[in-house]
């Protein structure tokens, strides 16, 4: 069974789904590590609910970026992790994290990349009038969510949406996504071939 770190800042939602399909057996990997760079986090509360034991790294001791990566480095490999997935994990990570984990860091984008990158994209979609937005779930590499793409979903902007109601439907597909594609890596069926993600047929 394959050991999955799930990184996250925030809520936690995507944690939670991520940690429900698991539960359920609709993920068939083993959720071992989760990790934040902020105390306060929801989410670590979440995964304690869900009986693990989250681990804060205070990002604030490390002088800088890599330095803080190599430490997260330390703790994946200790664990022997096969997949990161980050879930509102809101830093950028540094090359000596993406080149350890090549093809193994998973993250979710509320918006239809390559449109809107960045950590505006549910408002910067709304502001611009676009008519349909959606998510995406992409391998990480060095760059600014432009890792291959693995699933993308469409998501209708609606009249009276503020950023709040569409992050929230966005969301609702997210937590629906991210498990899938997460499973499709665990059963060993993403194939990525340039910026081209394939799903292979099992
Ligand atoms: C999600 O909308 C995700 O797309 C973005 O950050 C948000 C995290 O939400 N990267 P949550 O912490 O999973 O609730």
């Amino acid at each position: 069974m394959k050991k999955i770190a799930v990184l996250a800042s925030g809520e936690g939602t995507n944690l939670e789904a991520i940690l429900e399909a698991a539960e359920r057996g609709r993920i068939s990997a083993q959720v071992v590590l989760v990790i934040s760079d902020r105390k306060k986090a929801p989410a670590l509360e979440r995964a304690r609910r869900r009986g693990i034991e989250p681990l804060h790294l205070d990002p604030r001791p490390y002088r800088g970026r890599e330095e803080y990566d190599q430490a997260l480095l330390a703790v994946l490999r200790r664990a022997g992790i096969d997949l990161v997935v980050l879930a509102g994990f809101m830093r950028l990570l540094s090359p000596v994290l993406v080149q350890a984990f090549p093809g193994r860091i998973m993250n979710i984008h509320p918006a239809l990349l390559p449109a809107f990158p960045g950590t505006s994209g549910v408002e910067e979609a709304l502001n611009y009038g676009v008519k349909v937005t959606g998510c995406t779930v992409h391998f990480v590499d060095e760059g600014l969510d432009t890792g291959p793409i693995i699933l993308q979903e469409t998501v209708p902007v609606l009249q009276d949406d503020t950023v709040k109601t569409l992050h929230m439907r966005i969301q609702a597909v997210e937590h629906r996504l991210y498990p899938r594609a997460i499973e499709l890596f665990c059963q060993d069926q993403l194939r990525v071939e340039g910026r081209r993600c394939f799903i292979e047929s099992r």
